[in-house]
């Protein structure tokens, strides 16, 4: 699809100072043995838990060197200096930004990223910032008539001066309730909450993680549906379903990583009118939180009563060749190479509509009018 007349230099960053670095190796050594050496260069980046940059020989899970870099954030010549000696060791054409979680899909890298000039794969700042933030994406889809479940939110300052209240807004949701880190991943920090006597325990768990808490209404019993969204904001293409069965109580981080029996069937088994409903309001919740490139958008279905919630968007979900994101496209009918190849013609497409944009305004001089003149 790409024919560029030498090798795209692609930087693929992961790891990162977040709870899923780990997740974010797993992620990477499957991109990055899946991409087509004839086409790119594939520059292995990654950022250790104390956030400093390592170019890679081998990638993730191989043995390899490892070499410091910074990134030059100019964007007349962004590129991998030697931190010691300001040396460059090799330019950049492209990013794929593979870390997931904090400083990685909430908008932080991305925001390097368009400081150095650099076409990135993904979410902007503005939707990667809104991707993450669980109480934002509620407002802006609520705001756009998307069905969503009773929820409130409130900050570490609320929570000790307002207890009863937020105690009472809790009841009338009405019990179980999950409570949740606002911005954060894999289930970290997640409670679901069978009554009164647990609220405060699980606040105080998620305000570990986050100083904004969300608190929602339970949906049981439950199916998990998942859709993988492709493409530009204004035109998304949408997968078929995909379906988690969860091994835990809920799809927790055990279920998610650790045990390991969680089931994911791809397709979904639906009926095809609901698969065509949520198709629809997997592009029109993509639309409202201004995503681009890909994500994943996660449905909530009411096993009993048939009815759907949208529960989150994840903007750099896992992308191993056998998580969902991935197999979605499979499904669909595009092999994971073939879909790295479009999430690089992405990027280069919305850097370069970007780009024509002018950054400068000439203050319009006015001839002073005759009135004031006088
Ligand atoms: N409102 C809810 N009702 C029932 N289960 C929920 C609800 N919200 C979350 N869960 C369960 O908790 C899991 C993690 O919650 P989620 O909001 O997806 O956070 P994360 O970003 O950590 O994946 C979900 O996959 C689901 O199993
Ligand atoms: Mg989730």
């Amino acid at each position: 699809m790409l024919s560029p007349k030498r090798k795209i230099k692609l930087a693929v960053i992961f790891g990162g100072r977040s709870g899923e670095h780990e997740v974010s190796l797993c992620s990477a050594a499957s991109v990055i043995s899946a991409l087509d050496t004839r086409q790119y260069q594939v520059l292995p980046v990654l950022i250790d838990k104390h956030g400093g940059w390592n170019l890679e020989t081998g990638f993730p899970g191989t043995s390899g060197t490892s070499q410091p870099v910074v990134l030059r954030p100019d964007p007349r010549k962004p590129a991998l200096l030697d931190p010691k000696t300001g040396r460059q060791v090799v330019g950049i054409d492209v990013v794929l930004p593979l870390i997931h979680g904090t400083y990685g899909e909430d908008g932080c890298l991305q925001g390097v990223l368009e400081m150095a000039g650099l076409p990135y794969a993904g979410c902007g700042v503005l939707g990667s910032a809104v991707g993450m933030d669980k109480a934002l994406q509620k407002q802006l889809w609520q705001e756009a008539g998307l069905p969503i479940v009773p929820w409130f939110s409130f900050t570490d300052l609320d929570w000790p001066l307002n207890k009863k209240g937020i105690q009472s807004q809790a009841a009338k949701i009405g019990y179980p309730v999950f409570v949740k880190p606002a911005n954060l991943g894999s289930s970290v920090g997640i409670s679901r909450v069978a009554g009164p006597r647990q609220l405060t325990r699980a606040i105080n768990e998620a305000l570990r993680y986050d100083t904004k808490v969300v608190i929602e209404k339970g949906i049981e019993p439950l199916r998990e549906i998942e859709f993988a969204v492709m493409g530009t904001t204004a035109s998304p293409e949408v997968s078929l379903p995909g379906e988690v069965v969860a091994s835990n109580a809920f799809y927790d981080y055990a279920a998610k990583y650790v045990d390991g029996e969680s089931e994911l069937h791809v397709p979904a088994m639906l009926p095809v009118k609901l698969t065509d409903r949520l198709a629809k309001l997997a592009a029109a919740a993509w639309q409202s939180v201004d995503a681009y490139g890909f994500a994943r958008i996660d449905f909530l279905l009411q096993a009993s009563t048939g009815k759907v919630y949208l529960n989150e968007i994840n903007t750099v979900p896992g992308f191993t060749e056998i998580s969902m994101f991935p197999q979605l496209w499979q499904a669909s009918g595009l092999s994971y190479s073939e879909l790295l190849d479009r999430l690089i013609v992405l990027a280069f497409a919305r850097h370069e509509r970007r780009s024509r944009l002018s950054r400068e305004f000439a203050i319009p001089t006015k001839k002073p009018s005759k009135r004031r003149a006088r």
